[in-house]
């Protein structure tokens, strides 16, 4: 039974920001009435055992996660874990709550499939999204999904303090994330991307990794920090960023956020300002998955975004070199099932292909 396809089309008439806030709501209400739990596991579940990943002694249920951006304030979780997915980054986070830019903010491409994006960080601070995650630990099961935790800078930080808002955030969700994405690659906060040149991230990562070293000697856990990249980087600062990356013992990159490339658009909104996402970002993003597997695919996990909306793009993302592989516009497209039917999917080409693990599979593309 797909009543997405059905639902999609008075959902398009509307605006993209509303529905957004709309459905997810709605869905989150019916995910948390008593007996939707296992009705909802049995439309959307579907476990895998080729699916099961470890990685940094964590277990995720399956590799495929919503990426940042969909739950900044970590309020859909217990419906995303009933979706299927096996990680769920909520954020970007900033250490003081932020109404991000003026709406309308958010677009949709269908002639694409793919939307823009120009949110800017709009957020309830660090302090809610700790709460929100603490009481959520406190319920989760054993068989959840992990739970990545996204942080940034507030948009009147200047760039030169940016570190002490990432180091902020860092503190304020340490022992409640199963890893830390750091993000320097949203093209809405007014320079943030600069901090992905050489000099500006080596020195910010190290005082991150400073602070997690200081965390950890006074009796916290090791938790995992990944850098997540634009697309839009040459293969220099690809390069770069690696090697920062590992010569600083961080654990991964994710690879892509949204990008301000525009080309071979057709939608009469491909002109509005932002962050473009979706289907004609999965080729470029793909390529960063693969370049930097082939840089440092032996040293960093790495995390592949951009495109997903079937379980070939997500083969595709793991066969070029990706642990773990994460959607947000895919959602918007194709609906609630799309998780459910990608795992089914992913497991068939894992056993077609003769991987018993999605870790066998990593980087063997070819
Ligand atoms: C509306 C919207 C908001 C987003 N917000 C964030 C964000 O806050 N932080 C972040 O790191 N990425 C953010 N992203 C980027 C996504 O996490 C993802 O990297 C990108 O959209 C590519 O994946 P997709 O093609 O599956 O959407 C956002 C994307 C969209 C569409």
């Amino acid at each position: 039974m797909r009543l997405y396809p059905l639902l999609k089309p008075l959902l398009f008439r509307t605006d993209p920001e509303w529905a957004h806030e709309t459905i997810t709501a709605a869905a989150a209400r019916a995910a948390s009435v008593p007996g939707a739990g296992p009705l909802m596991r049995a439309l959307f579940g579907g476990e895998h055992a080729s699916l099961r990943t470890s990685l940094w002694g964590l277990d995720f249920p399956s590799p495929l996660g919503l990426a940042a951006g969909f739950d900044k304030n970590a309020t859909l979780l217990p419906l995303m874990t009933r979706l299927g997915f096996g990680l769920v980054e909520v954020g970007t986070v900033t250490p003081r709550p932020q109404d991000g830019n003026p709406r309308p903010r958010l677009f949709r491409l269908p002639r694409d499939q793919a939307l823009i994006n120009r949110m800017g960080f709009n957020n309830l601070g660090l302090e809610q999204l700790a709460g929100r995650l603490e009481k959520f630990r406190r319920n989760a099961s054993a068989d959840g999904p992990q739970v990545g935790v996204n942080i940034g800078k507030n948009f009147d930080t200047p760039l030169e303090k940016a570190t002490g808002d990432y180091l902020a955030c860092l503190r304020g969700v340490y022992s409640l994330a199963s890893y830390i994405a750091v993000n320097v690659s949203s093209p809405n906060t007014p320079g943030l991307r600069q901090l992905q040149t050489r000099a500006a991230l080596e020195e910010m990562v190290r005082a991150l990794v400073a602070e997690r070293t200081a965390l950890v000697s006074s009796g916290a856990p090791h938790v995992p920090m990944l850098v997540k990249l634009a697309p839009d980087v040459s293969g220099d600062e690809l390069e770069d960023m690696a090697r920062v990356a590992v010569e600083n013992g961080l654990e991964g990159l994710i690879a892509t956020n949204t990008t301000i490339a525009r080309e071979g658009l057709r939608d009469a909104n491909a002109g509005q300002q932002g962050g473009l996402s979706g289907r004609p970002l999965h080729h470029r993003a793909l390529e960063t998955v693969a370049a930097l597997h082939r840089l440092a695919g032996d040293r960093l996990v790495i995390v592949g975004a951009g495109g997903v909306f079937d379980a070939r793009d997500a083969y595709d993302f793991i066969l070029a070199g990706a642990s773990l592989v994460q959607l947000y516009t895919g959602l918007v497209y194709r609906g609630p099932g799309l998780p459910g039917r990608i795992k089914r999917g992913l497991a068939g080409f894992l056993e077609r292909d003769g991987f018993a693990s999605v870790s066998q599979a990593v980087g063997r593309g070819g």
